[in-house]
Protein backbone atom coordinates (compact mmCIF):
# COMPACT_ATOMS: atom_id res chain seq x y z
CA UNK A 1 0.00 0.00 0.00
CA UNK A 2 1.39 3.59 -0.83
CA UNK A 3 -1.86 5.50 -1.48
CA UNK A 4 -5.48 5.22 -0.48
CA UNK A 5 -7.35 6.62 -3.29
CA UNK A 6 -9.94 4.28 -3.81
CA UNK A 7 -10.67 0.37 -2.58
CA UNK A 8 -10.69 -0.72 -5.91
CA UNK A 9 -6.61 -0.70 -6.16
CA UNK A 10 -6.38 -2.98 -2.98
CA UNK A 11 -7.31 -6.94 -3.34
CA UNK A 12 -10.00 -8.37 -0.95
CA UNK A 13 -7.38 -10.18 1.22
CA UNK A 14 -6.23 -6.46 2.05
CA UNK A 15 -9.11 -4.86 2.32
CA UNK A 16 -10.46 -7.75 5.21
CA UNK A 17 -6.62 -7.20 6.84
CA UNK A 18 -7.94 -3.82 7.46
CA UNK A 19 -11.54 -4.75 8.64
CA UNK A 20 -10.24 -7.02 10.59
CA UNK A 21 -7.17 -4.79 12.55
CA UNK A 22 -10.61 -2.12 12.52
CA UNK A 23 -12.75 -3.97 14.59
CA UNK A 24 -9.50 -5.97 16.60
CA UNK A 25 -8.69 -2.52 17.82
CA UNK A 26 -11.67 -1.09 18.66
CA UNK A 27 -12.71 -4.27 20.69
CA UNK A 28 -8.83 -3.94 22.36
CA UNK A 29 -7.93 -7.47 21.37
CA UNK A 30 -5.23 -5.60 19.47
CA UNK A 31 -3.19 -2.66 20.53
CA UNK A 32 -1.81 -0.46 17.29
CA UNK A 33 0.66 1.00 19.67
CA UNK A 34 2.38 4.36 18.53
CA UNK A 35 3.45 3.70 14.78
CA UNK A 36 3.10 8.05 14.35
CA UNK A 37 5.30 8.83 17.41
CA UNK A 38 7.26 11.95 16.46
CA UNK A 39 5.71 12.03 12.98
CA UNK A 40 3.40 14.49 11.26
CA UNK A 41 0.37 13.72 8.69
CA UNK A 42 -0.99 16.75 6.54
CA UNK A 43 -4.74 17.12 6.18
CA UNK A 44 -6.02 19.33 3.51
CA UNK A 45 -9.40 20.38 3.41
CA UNK A 46 -10.42 22.20 0.29
CA UNK A 47 -14.23 21.78 2.07
CA UNK A 48 -16.55 21.05 4.69
CA UNK A 49 -15.88 18.21 6.98
CA UNK A 50 -17.13 17.30 10.91
CA UNK A 51 -16.22 13.32 10.69
CA UNK A 52 -13.71 12.87 8.67
CA UNK A 53 -12.07 15.86 9.80
CA UNK A 54 -12.02 15.11 13.66
CA UNK A 55 -11.39 11.41 13.19
CA UNK A 56 -8.49 11.55 11.35
CA UNK A 57 -7.10 14.27 14.31
CA UNK A 58 -8.07 12.23 16.68
CA UNK A 59 -6.84 9.11 14.97
CA UNK A 60 -3.29 10.22 14.24
CA UNK A 61 -3.04 11.23 17.87
CA UNK A 62 -3.88 8.31 19.06
CA UNK A 63 -1.37 6.68 16.50
CA UNK A 64 1.45 9.39 18.45
CA UNK A 65 1.51 11.22 15.67
CA UNK A 66 0.49 15.31 15.23
CA UNK A 67 -2.27 16.11 12.54
CA UNK A 68 -1.46 19.40 10.40
CA UNK A 69 -4.43 20.58 8.83
CA UNK A 70 -4.64 23.01 6.24
CA UNK A 71 -7.33 24.31 4.07
CA UNK A 72 -6.96 25.99 0.70
CA UNK A 73 -7.92 29.41 0.35
CA UNK A 74 -8.83 29.84 4.27
CA UNK A 75 -5.90 28.94 6.29
CA UNK A 76 -3.52 28.78 3.15
CA UNK A 77 -2.96 30.43 0.02
CA UNK A 78 -5.37 29.73 -2.75
CA UNK A 79 -4.04 26.42 -4.71
CA UNK A 80 -3.67 25.69 -9.06
CA UNK A 81 -3.55 22.21 -9.55
CA UNK A 82 -3.68 22.50 -13.46
CA UNK A 83 -0.11 22.30 -15.05
CA UNK A 84 1.25 25.12 -17.46
CA UNK A 85 -1.76 27.60 -16.66
CA UNK A 86 -0.46 31.51 -16.60
CA UNK A 87 -1.29 32.28 -12.95
CA UNK A 88 -2.44 35.83 -13.22
CA UNK A 89 -6.33 34.70 -11.51
CA UNK A 90 -7.34 34.23 -8.05
CA UNK A 91 -4.67 31.42 -7.26
CA UNK A 92 -1.87 32.18 -5.14
CA UNK A 93 0.33 28.97 -5.34
CA UNK A 94 0.61 25.78 -7.56
CA UNK A 95 -0.43 22.40 -6.24
CA UNK A 96 3.38 21.25 -7.59
CA UNK A 97 5.26 23.99 -5.03
CA UNK A 98 2.45 22.92 -2.33
CA UNK A 99 3.17 19.24 -2.37
CA UNK A 100 6.48 19.52 -2.44
CA UNK A 101 7.12 21.73 0.63
CA UNK A 102 4.81 20.01 2.28
CA UNK A 103 6.25 16.65 2.05
CA UNK A 104 9.31 17.50 3.60
CA UNK A 105 7.41 17.89 7.42
CA UNK A 106 5.36 15.61 7.21
CA UNK A 107 5.32 11.39 6.08
CA UNK A 108 1.34 11.23 4.68
CA UNK A 109 -1.11 13.69 3.01
CA UNK A 110 -4.96 13.64 3.15
CA UNK A 111 -6.64 15.16 0.89
CA UNK A 112 -10.45 16.54 1.03
CA UNK A 113 -11.70 17.76 -2.73
CA UNK A 114 -15.42 17.57 -3.59
CA UNK A 115 -16.62 17.49 -6.65
CA UNK A 116 -17.51 21.22 -8.27
CA UNK A 117 -20.71 19.53 -10.33
CA UNK A 118 -19.42 21.71 -13.15
CA UNK A 119 -17.88 19.47 -16.10
CA UNK A 120 -18.50 15.95 -15.50
CA UNK A 121 -15.63 14.80 -18.03
CA UNK A 122 -13.32 16.33 -16.20
CA UNK A 123 -14.63 15.59 -12.81
CA UNK A 124 -14.89 12.42 -13.15
CA UNK A 125 -11.11 12.07 -13.71
CA UNK A 126 -10.44 13.20 -10.03
CA UNK A 127 -8.29 15.75 -11.20
CA UNK A 128 -7.39 17.49 -7.47
CA UNK A 129 -6.67 14.15 -6.09
CA UNK A 130 -4.70 12.79 -9.13
CA UNK A 131 -2.54 15.95 -8.83
CA UNK A 132 -1.58 15.35 -5.69
CA UNK A 133 -0.78 11.55 -6.03
CA UNK A 134 1.56 12.57 -9.16
CA UNK A 135 3.41 15.64 -7.11
CA UNK A 136 3.64 12.95 -3.97
CA UNK A 137 6.25 10.99 -2.81
CA UNK A 138 4.94 10.70 0.74
CA UNK A 139 1.50 8.69 0.84
CA UNK A 140 -1.41 9.96 -0.05
CA UNK A 141 -4.84 9.43 1.56
CA UNK A 142 -8.26 10.32 -0.15
CA UNK A 143 -10.42 12.35 2.59
CA UNK A 144 -13.31 12.15 -0.40
CA UNK A 145 -12.85 13.29 -3.98
CA UNK A 146 -14.87 14.14 -6.67
CA UNK A 147 -15.48 10.32 -7.23
CA UNK A 148 -14.17 8.43 -4.13
CA UNK A 149 -14.76 8.33 -0.80
CA UNK A 150 -12.89 5.01 0.27
CA UNK A 151 -12.37 5.56 3.93
CA UNK A 152 -16.19 6.08 4.45
CA UNK A 153 -16.44 2.93 2.60
CA UNK A 154 -14.10 1.09 4.79
CA UNK A 155 -16.12 2.50 7.98
CA UNK A 156 -19.67 0.97 5.85
CA UNK A 157 -18.11 -2.60 5.76
CA UNK A 158 -16.60 -2.63 8.73
CA UNK A 159 -19.94 -1.45 10.29
CA UNK A 160 -22.06 -4.03 7.87
CA UNK A 161 -19.68 -6.99 9.21
CA UNK A 162 -20.01 -5.68 13.21
CA UNK A 163 -23.69 -5.50 12.89
CA UNK A 164 -24.57 -8.68 10.51
CA UNK A 165 -21.77 -10.82 10.70
CA UNK A 166 -19.52 -12.92 8.16
CA UNK A 167 -20.48 -13.31 4.68
CA UNK A 168 -22.87 -11.73 1.83
CA UNK A 169 -25.55 -9.41 2.74
CA UNK A 170 -28.28 -8.29 0.87
CA UNK A 171 -28.03 -4.44 0.45
CA UNK A 172 -29.52 -1.61 -1.05
CA UNK A 173 -28.21 1.34 -1.67
CA UNK A 174 -31.10 4.05 -2.55
CA UNK A 175 -31.05 7.54 -3.76
CA UNK A 176 -32.97 9.79 -1.96
CA UNK A 177 -34.84 13.44 -3.04
CA UNK A 178 -32.39 16.47 -1.40
CA UNK A 179 -33.00 19.96 -2.51
CA UNK A 180 -29.94 20.32 -4.28
CA UNK A 181 -27.75 18.01 -6.45
CA UNK A 182 -24.96 16.29 -4.38
CA UNK A 183 -21.55 14.43 -5.37
CA UNK A 184 -21.41 10.93 -5.91
CA UNK A 185 -18.62 10.09 -4.43
CA UNK A 186 -20.50 8.48 -1.58
CA UNK A 187 -22.49 5.45 -3.44
CA UNK A 188 -19.62 5.50 -6.00
CA UNK A 189 -17.64 3.66 -2.99
CA UNK A 190 -20.30 2.04 -1.17
CA UNK A 191 -21.33 0.32 -4.69
CA UNK A 192 -18.24 -0.61 -5.13
CA UNK A 193 -16.70 -2.17 -1.69
CA UNK A 194 -20.19 -3.70 -1.54
CA UNK A 195 -18.91 -5.84 -4.72
CA UNK A 196 -15.64 -6.01 -3.24
CA UNK A 197 -16.90 -7.72 -0.29
CA UNK A 198 -18.88 -10.14 -2.27
CA UNK A 199 -22.37 -8.78 -0.89
CA UNK A 200 -25.60 -8.55 -3.13
CA UNK A 201 -26.31 -5.20 -4.08
CA UNK A 202 -29.00 -3.58 -5.36
CA UNK A 203 -28.58 0.30 -6.37
CA UNK A 204 -32.87 2.28 -6.71
CA UNK A 205 -32.27 5.16 -8.46
CA UNK A 206 -34.80 7.00 -10.48
CA UNK A 207 -34.61 7.30 -14.44
CA UNK A 208 -31.43 9.56 -15.44
CA UNK A 209 -30.02 9.16 -11.92
CA UNK A 210 -27.44 6.23 -12.96
CA UNK A 211 -23.99 5.98 -11.82
CA UNK A 212 -20.84 6.25 -13.99
CA UNK A 213 -21.16 3.52 -16.70
CA UNK A 214 -17.10 3.10 -15.95
CA UNK A 215 -17.72 2.27 -12.41
CA UNK A 216 -20.78 0.38 -12.78
CA UNK A 217 -18.43 -1.88 -15.38
CA UNK A 218 -16.06 -2.43 -12.65
CA UNK A 219 -18.45 -3.27 -10.19
CA UNK A 220 -19.64 -5.81 -12.31
CA UNK A 221 -16.47 -6.90 -12.45
CA UNK A 222 -15.80 -7.28 -8.92
CA UNK A 223 -19.32 -8.82 -8.47
CA UNK A 224 -18.36 -11.80 -10.77
CA UNK A 225 -15.07 -12.13 -8.90
CA UNK A 226 -15.98 -11.72 -5.26
CA UNK A 227 -19.43 -13.93 -5.74
CA UNK A 228 -21.48 -11.02 -5.02
CA UNK A 229 -23.87 -9.63 -7.37
CA UNK A 230 -26.13 -6.27 -8.56
CA UNK A 231 -29.13 -5.32 -9.74
CA UNK A 232 -30.69 -1.52 -10.53
CA UNK A 233 -33.86 -0.99 -10.08
CA UNK A 234 -35.77 2.26 -10.65
CA UNK A 235 -39.10 1.48 -8.12
CA UNK A 236 -38.24 2.77 -4.63
CA UNK A 237 -40.72 1.05 -3.57
CA UNK A 238 -40.27 -2.97 -4.36
CA UNK A 239 -36.45 -1.90 -3.85
CA UNK A 240 -36.68 -2.46 0.07
CA UNK A 241 -37.69 -5.94 -0.61
CA UNK A 242 -36.04 -8.01 1.59
CA UNK A 243 -32.61 -5.94 1.95
CA UNK A 244 -30.67 -6.68 5.18
CA UNK A 245 -29.17 -3.14 4.66
CA UNK A 246 -30.64 0.45 3.39
CA UNK A 247 -28.10 2.74 2.71
CA UNK A 248 -29.36 5.78 1.90
CA UNK A 249 -27.98 9.01 0.04
CA UNK A 250 -28.81 11.74 -2.90
CA UNK A 251 -26.61 12.43 -5.72
CA UNK A 252 -26.58 14.04 -8.59
CA UNK A 253 -27.68 13.63 -12.37
CA UNK A 254 -24.84 13.40 -14.98
CA UNK A 255 -27.34 14.79 -17.38
CA UNK A 256 -27.67 17.77 -15.51
CA UNK A 257 -23.70 18.18 -14.43
CA UNK A 258 -23.08 22.10 -14.71
CA UNK A 259 -26.84 22.65 -14.46
CA UNK A 260 -28.00 22.72 -11.11
CA UNK A 261 -31.22 24.03 -11.39
CA UNK A 262 -31.92 21.68 -14.23
CA UNK A 263 -31.07 18.99 -11.70
CA UNK A 264 -33.37 20.93 -9.46
CA UNK A 265 -36.41 21.31 -11.36
CA UNK A 266 -36.27 17.47 -12.31
CA UNK A 267 -36.21 15.84 -9.29
CA UNK A 268 -39.13 17.65 -7.60
CA UNK A 269 -40.98 14.77 -8.92
CA UNK A 270 -39.32 12.59 -6.48
CA UNK A 271 -39.37 14.58 -3.38
CA UNK A 272 -42.69 12.80 -1.82
CA UNK A 273 -41.82 9.31 -2.83
CA UNK A 274 -37.44 9.03 -2.11
CA UNK A 275 -37.73 9.31 1.22
CA UNK A 276 -36.69 5.82 3.70
CA UNK A 277 -39.89 5.86 5.78
CA UNK A 278 -41.17 3.15 8.46
CA UNK A 279 -43.15 1.80 5.92
CA UNK A 280 -40.65 1.22 3.11
CA UNK A 281 -38.33 -0.22 6.10
CA UNK A 282 -40.90 -2.30 6.90
CA UNK A 283 -40.68 -4.08 3.58
CA UNK A 284 -36.75 -5.57 4.36
CA UNK A 285 -35.62 -7.71 6.68
CA UNK A 286 -34.84 -5.77 9.99
CA UNK A 287 -32.70 -4.21 8.17
CA UNK A 288 -30.33 -1.52 9.37
CA UNK A 289 -30.46 1.71 8.23
CA UNK A 290 -27.22 3.41 7.16
CA UNK A 291 -25.80 6.98 6.35
CA UNK A 292 -22.75 8.73 5.77
CA UNK A 293 -23.82 11.95 7.52
CA UNK A 294 -24.82 14.90 7.23
CA UNK A 295 -27.82 14.10 6.49
CA UNK A 296 -31.21 16.05 6.02
CA UNK A 297 -33.95 14.77 8.69
CA UNK A 298 -37.55 14.22 6.62
CA UNK A 299 -35.89 14.69 3.83
CA UNK A 300 -33.76 11.98 2.84
CA UNK A 301 -34.87 9.50 6.06
CA UNK A 302 -37.63 9.97 8.37
CA UNK A 303 -37.17 10.64 11.89
CA UNK A 304 -38.97 7.76 12.77
CA UNK A 305 -36.10 5.42 10.94
CA UNK A 306 -33.35 7.13 12.03
CA UNK A 307 -34.25 7.60 15.74
CA UNK A 308 -35.20 3.72 15.34
CA UNK A 309 -33.20 0.70 17.06
CA UNK A 310 -32.38 0.26 13.37
CA UNK A 311 -30.44 2.98 12.48
CA UNK A 312 -26.52 2.48 12.94
CA UNK A 313 -25.47 5.67 11.68
CA UNK A 314 -23.52 6.67 15.08
CA UNK A 315 -21.62 3.66 14.72
CA UNK A 316 -21.16 3.75 11.35
CA UNK A 317 -19.51 7.06 12.00
CA UNK A 318 -17.26 5.75 15.01
CA UNK A 319 -15.95 3.47 12.90
CA UNK A 320 -14.48 5.63 10.88
CA UNK A 321 -12.01 6.89 13.42
CA UNK A 322 -11.09 2.60 14.00
CA UNK A 323 -10.92 1.42 9.92
CA UNK A 324 -8.72 5.34 9.55
CA UNK A 325 -6.35 3.93 12.33
CA UNK A 326 -5.81 0.99 10.73
CA UNK A 327 -4.73 2.23 7.35
CA UNK A 328 -2.70 4.81 8.69
CA UNK A 329 -0.83 2.31 10.35
CA UNK A 330 -0.21 0.44 7.33
CA UNK A 331 0.61 2.87 4.70
CA UNK A 332 3.13 4.91 7.58
CA UNK A 333 5.52 2.54 7.99
N1 LIG B 1 -19.25 11.29 6.14
C1 LIG B 1 -18.38 12.31 6.09
O1 LIG B 1 -17.40 12.27 5.35
O2 LIG B 1 -18.66 13.32 6.96
P1 LIG B 1 -17.96 14.77 6.94
O3 LIG B 1 -18.30 15.40 5.61
O4 LIG B 1 -18.54 15.49 8.10
O5 LIG B 1 -16.48 14.56 7.06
Amino acid sequence: MTNFLTTSALGRGDLDALIETAIAARTGRVDLGKPLAGRSVALVFFNPSLRTRASMQVGIYELGGNAVVLEPGSTSWTLEHREGVVMDGGKTEHLKEFVRVLERYVSAIGVRTFAELKDWETERADPILAAFESYARVPVINLESAMHHPCQAMADMMTIKEKLGLGKKKVLLTWAWHPKPLPMAVPNSFALAAAQFGHDLRIAHPRGYELDGELMESIRGHTEVNGGSVEIVNDIGSAFDDVEVVYAKSWGSHRFYGDAEGDVRERAQYRTEWIVNESKMARTVNAIFMHCLPVRRNVIVTDGVIDSPASVVIDEAENRLHVQKAILAKLIK
